[in-house]
């Protein structure tokens, strides 16, 4: 299967996932039982394991055939007034896309270690939901426009 495949196969994955979190959220707002501590931790393991890496696989081939495609790359693209306006707006949607992905790796990191925290005493719940929850709008955001 080629990478871009690959990827779009990925969102749906990732969409399908997203849509159990909503339950999640629910289930979390009337406090947290041991099923739904198992299920966080689960989640955290499957935004490092799947999420992150679709992310970086993304701008490793997102990135590379921008530069390819870039005025000085590219003759053809040089004399042709309308495909600079195109390349400037596809430019300006890769780069509102990379710090989208920037967004969810830090946030990514910051529901990690609220759960980590957590699960020594050293945090409250609140704050691994909260963290929770903004890794889900993120996420939903970004993938349901992908
Ligand atoms: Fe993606
Ligand atoms: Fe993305």
């Amino acid at each position: 299967m080629s990478l871009t495949r690959q990827l779009r196969d990925e969102h749906d994955q990732i969409r399908r996932r997203l849509r159990d979190w909503d339950d999640l959220l629910v289930e979390l707002e009337s406090g947290i039982g041991t099923f739904a501590a198992l299920r966080l931790k689960e989640e955290a393991q499957w935004v490092r394991s799947k999420v992150l890496p679709h992310i970086y696989a993304e701008e490793s081939v997102i990135f590379p055939s921008l530069s390819e495609r870039t005025p000085e790359g590219s003759v053809t693209l040089r004399r042709l007034s309308n495909d600079h306006t195109q390349l400037r707006e596809l430019i300006a949607a890769t780069l509102l896309m990379y710090e989208a992905h920037d967004l969810i790796r830090n946030e990514a990191a910051s529901f990690k270690s609220a759960l980590a925290l957590w699960e020594r005493g050293k945090a409250s719940f609140s704050k691994v939901r909260a963290s929770l929850e903004r890794v889900f709008t993120l996420l939903h955001d970004h993938f349901g426009e992908e």
